[in-house]
């Protein structure tokens, strides 16, 4: 592909110059179309039987993010206090969250119940947590099926050597602190990791939550997790999750589960990454290059501080160059091989090594794509620095500010 962000008009006719002058530089820019269509579709992968997608909002908690969510119609999971807080504050009622956390105290649990949340447990200490804090209540408990899969060792959330949900092994210990407590085991969930554009670990573990289903009784929920990938490497022509494929497969599996239970409890995901990481990119601008031992490296203010995910999990992101405004053209002109790094006092501060990018030239802006997940939300001030500014293409074509930057009056205001 030449361009992704000419190929759908990411900025809708307006000149990414003149975005970057006007807010600044780094710079999130989002697509409402690109979002809505990713979640509509996330919203309609079971058809057949009653399905919620539950927006994993830890991948992007921008108000207007979670607003269009709401409007699209999916409900969310959320990890903390905060992304419940954003929820409520974007609208969402209470029986639309999900609350799946991890190693929570009373006080964090106890915010949940007095909203009306439903919760996920996932380990006994927490489910005893919770019948103390609620005796006689409902709740879900999150397996991990001892099988996990994904992109990055970090992603991946299940098996043996991760740290989360309560094992196949425990299950009738879960039975037990129920019973003490009085519990209703409503609905059992799982997560096994992320970016999954084979399907097929992600159809293994349905299989596996499905059987381990077989052990509850009249349960209300199943919730199979997220983890639906997207194509990081699109300019080289990766292709899309098939989502029509998936769904026919997930759906056969639904079937063959339906019959034997013998009733329907309601089926969930939880797709994070799928919603929102292609409806975004982050603009920067080019401040210095040299060369150090034979490496061109191309400087910009995109440090790790704004994308962790290169640090972190050796993560790819394809970049595009503008030049004036303009994409410069990949396919015709003249290549060399760059690392583009940011501004942080870190020699891993990398956002691509040795890559093959069109010529760059100091003031031109990069375009860093598929920025919508885990992007913002991972930001950090490292070094000091200010978070970046948000904005949205909206469907209209209007460019909207919906967050605007950090400033250091935000940053003093802590120690007021
Ligand atoms: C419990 C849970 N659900 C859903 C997700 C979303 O995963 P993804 O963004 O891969 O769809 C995550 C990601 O870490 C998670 O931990």
């Amino acid at each position: 592909m030449r361009s992704f962000i000419d190929n759908v008009d990411f900025f809708k006719g307006n000149d990414p110059e003149k975005i970057a002058e006007k807010y600044g530089t780094p710079l999130y820019v989002y697509n409402e179309d690109i979002i809505r269509d990713r979640m509509t579709k996330a919203a309609n992968v079971i058809t057949k039987y009653p399905y919620k997608a539950n927006y994993s909002c830890k991948t992007n908690t921008n108000l207007e993010i979670l607003k269009i969510a709401l409007s699209v119609g999916v409900n969310a999971d959320a990890m903390s206090e905060g992304e419940i807080r954003m929820l409520l504050k974007a609208g969402f009622s209470p029986d639309r969250i999900f609350y799946v956390c991890n190693n929570v105290s009373a006080q964090e649990m106890k915010y949940a119940l007095d909203n009306g949340i439903q919760v996920s447990l996932d380990s006994l200490d927490q489910l005893r947590l919770f019948g103390e804090i609620n005796r006689g209540g409902s709740c879900a408990v999150r397996i991990n099926p001892g099988v996990g899969a994904g992109h990055h060792e970090k992603v991946v959330t299940a098996g043996k050597k991760t740290k989360f949900g309560i094992a196949e092994e425990d299950i009738d210990r879960i039975f037990d602190v129920a019973g003490e407590y009085d519990l209703k085991i409503a609905g059992i969930n799982q997560h096994v990791g992320s970016q999954f554009l084979d399907p097929s670990p992600f159809l293994a573990a349905v299989d596996n939550l499905l059987r381990i289903a077989m052990k509850f009784k009249k349960l209300e929920f199943i919730d199979f997790g997220g983890g639906y990938g997207i194509p990081y490497h699109k300019l080289d022509d990766e292709q899309e999750f098939d989502m029509e494929h998936f769904s026919k497969e997930f759906t056969e599996k639904l079937d063959r589960f339906v019959n034997e239970y013998g009733s329907n409890p309601l089926f969930k995901s939880e797709p994070g990454r799928y919603c929102v990481a292609e409806g975004g990119v982050i603009l920067g601008r080019v401040h210095s290059i040299k060369q150090n031992s034979g490496i061109k490296y191309v400087g910009t203010d995109v440090g790790m501080n704004v994308l962790v995910r290169p640090s972190m999990y050796d993560s790819w992101h394809d970049i595009e160059v503008l030049s004036n405004g303009k994409v410069v053209d990949r396919t015709e002109g003249k290549m060399e091989k760059v690392t583009v790094c940011g501004n942080i006092c870190e020699s891993g501060d990398v956002l691509c090594k040795d890559r093959e990018l069109p010529i760059i030239k100091d003031n031109d802006l990069i375009c860093v794509l598929d920025a919508g997940a885990y992007g913002y939300s991972m930001c950090s001030s490292y070094n000091t620095r200010l978070r970046p500014a948000e904005v949205m293409i909206c469907s209209d074509g209007s460019v909207k500010l919906i967050r605007r930057r950090e400033t250091f009056e935000d940053m003093f205001a802590l120690y007021e």
